[in-house]
């Protein structure tokens, strides 16, 4: 996608043609700035503080990661340190997981002087995989979009809401959830966005809301309370999020806050879609709920938020009475039957066991 007009990627090669670049994700919407990656602790920084965020791009820079720990120890102690150090750095987003064994599978039966090269080769098809595959997502979900602005008037505006940031700024291009609306809105059909602020880290307002405004996707961002009376006013015509982690039933783990959308999506005829790739749906789970670790953060993402004074001066501000106990907990589970479909790079699925093996049935075999 674009920033002030010039194509980007979220993730990429640095010109001196080792080490790796990132946007830093942290001092959004108020600065926008690259930071670089030198070795593995550098990726699993990164991963950890939220420098880079969202299940595909966490997967990405641990690719990555994986290629800068090649450059410095490609024995099999270096291989198997570099899967325990990245793999510690987040729990939720099973993309992490899946990179990193895709890794594991292509270099360890490789001689250690040639896991270094061939580790920066699979950290490249990575991406580029990852770009192609929300594209697809994208078309798929822009034959949805169309369906519904055959519902509507002509010219009149259909309503997306979406919580959190599965954005392009959440994968390597294009986003999950985004896709859709970019190829839709790129196609000339008229989506406006109810853009959820997603507290307590404001991914909503600080990353989705700068980039539909950076592709020109009409917007407005709302508190995560507002979402239920637009749907009962009948200004919300569909639901679109991402996810972290879904389990081969469907049942969809994303930001804390999406089980109550989808709950009041139901309460009111609303269709709940989940655009994901592949690589987020963990075939080894059968029940999402009982089974996807939660990750609970530091409670100062709830008690602080970073803001800019009226001065122009970016600061971190205390909202809560100091002393109160905080709790965190950063995602949550909706289950499959509150899901209208799950739309994937080969279609779109039903949010149920038997339909996500017919349409992955090479990943499905190992459900547990
Ligand atoms: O904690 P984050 O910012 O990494 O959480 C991200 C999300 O919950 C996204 O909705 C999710 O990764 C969807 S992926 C495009």
């Amino acid at each position: 996608m674009k920033v002030n007009g010039t194509p980007m990627r979220t993730i990429w090669l640095n010109d001196d043609g080792w080490s790796v670049d990132i946007i830093d994700q942290t001092i959004f919407p108020f600065s926008f700035e690259t930071l670089t990656l030198r070795n593995v602790s550098d990726c699993a920084r990164a991963i950890a503080q939220m420098y880079v965020r969202g299940a595909p791009l966490i997967g990405a820079t641990a690719g990555y990661g994986m290629a800068l720990a090649m450059r410095e120890d490609a024995t099999d102690a270096g291989l198997s340190h570099a899967y325990d150090t990245l793999l510690s750095t987040r729990p939720t987003a099973i993309n992490l997981k899946w990179a990193l064994d895709r890794f594991n599978t292509v270099l360890a039966p490789l001689a250690p002087d040639g896991r270094m090269r061939r580790a920066y080769r699979e950290a490249t098809l990575l991406c580029d995989e990852d770009v192609a595959v929300n594209s697809a997502i994208g078309n798929h979900g822009l034959a949805l979009i169309e369906s519904i602005a055959k519902t509507k008037a002509p010219g009149e505006a259909i309503n997306i809401l979406t919580h959190c940031n599965a954005g392009w700024l959440a994968t390597v291009d294009w986003g999950t959830a985004t896709a859709p609306i970019y190829k839709a809105h790129d196609k000339g059909v008229n989506v406006h966005v109810w853009v959820d602020e997603t507290r307590p880290r404001n991914q909503g307002n600080s990353l989705t809301a700068w980039e539909l405004g950076q592709h020109g996707v009409p917007h407005h961002v709302i508190v995560d309370n507002a979402g239920g009376h637009l749907m009962q006013h009948g200004r919300v015509d569909l639901v679109l999020t991402g996810t972290d982690r879904t389990s081969a039933n469907g049942d969809v783990c994303n930001k804390i806050g999406t089980y109550l959308k989808a709950l009041a999506a139901r309460d009111n005829d609303i269709p709940f879609y989940v655009a994901l790739p592949s690589s987020t749906i963990d075939f080894s789970l059968h029940d999402g709920i009982a089974n996807i670790p939660i990750e609970e953060r530091c409670g100062t993402e709830v008690s602080h938020v970073l803001g800019r004074t009226e001065d122009g001066i970016v600061q971190r501000m205390q909202l809560t009475p100091d002393g109160s106990p905080l709790a965190n907990p950063a995602f949550d589970v909706t289950p499959a039957r509150l899901v209208t479909g799950l739309i994937t790079e080969r279609g779109i699925a039903k949010a149920s066991t038997n339909a996500l093996a017919a349409l992955f049935p090479m990943r499905a075999g190992n459900t547990a």
